[in-house]
């Protein structure tokens, strides 16, 4: 029997990207079973398209900016999607929230990794938030992305211990570095293995 073709991942990106090379990296083995196709960002000059681009996959990018209204923007971006055939997109670092086209279009497999234990800490300074809060365990959380801001099903949950000598800076090294495994490793089951949810339980088989 032969292999089934890879699935096809578009990457969403805002920033250094190092999610997202992980993601290249991990599907450069044919029995990751995941490809990136094509990676999107908000905003031009940033590494993340490098990396995209050195690893040969084709950017497109679609800043907020260049669309007379958000609804506008959401509907490109959806389109852009759209065209590379996605199985799974996954934002990465992705620093804007989707609209109703892009959700009625990849609601059903649209997923987010954020740098915090939610539902704890949403938004975009979970690390410094955790930091200020005083909590002992931090860490990273993937799901699904509905339309709040981090509220969807949870895929998968990963901790790390808070230290007392903590910078926002540290924190938020040592979450990458679970942050990215945890991205590759659960990527690439949902993939090859599919999922369910029900009742907000995502399981994979
Ligand atoms: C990740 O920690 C993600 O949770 C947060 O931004 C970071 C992106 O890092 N929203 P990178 O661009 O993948 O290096």
């Amino acid at each position: 029997m032969t292999d089934p073709a890879p699935a096809r991942l578009v990457v969403l990106v805002s920033g250094s990207g190092s999610n997202l090379q992980a993601l290249l990296d991990a599907t450069a083995d044919p029995a990751y079973g995941a490809q990136v196709v094509a990676v999107g960002a908000d905003r031009d000059g940033i590494a993340g398209l490098d990396r995209a681009k050195a690893a040969g996959v084709p950017t497109f990018v679609d800043s907020v900016k260049a669309y007379e209204t958000r609804d506008d923007w959401d509907a490109a971006l959806a389109s852009h999607v759209a065209e590379h055939k996605p199985d799974l997109v996954v934002s990465a670092g992705f620093l804007k929230l989707v609209g109703p086209a892009f959700l009625a279009a990849f609601g059903d497999r649209y997923i987010n990794t954020h740098n915090a234990l939610l539902p704890a800490f949403p938004g975009i300074h979970g690390p410094r938030d955790a930091l200020a809060y005083g909590v002992k365990i931090a860490g990273a959380t993937l799901f699904f992305v509905d339309a709040g801001v981090d509220t969807g099903p949870i895929i998968a949950q990963v901790a790390v211990p808070v230290l007392d000598d903590d910078t926002e800076e540290t924190l938020t090294e040592r979450i990458k570095v679970a942050e990215r495994a945890q991205l590759v490793d659960y990527v690439g089951r949902l993939v090859r293995e599919g999922w369910t949810i029900q009742d907000r339980k995502v399981r994979i088989p």
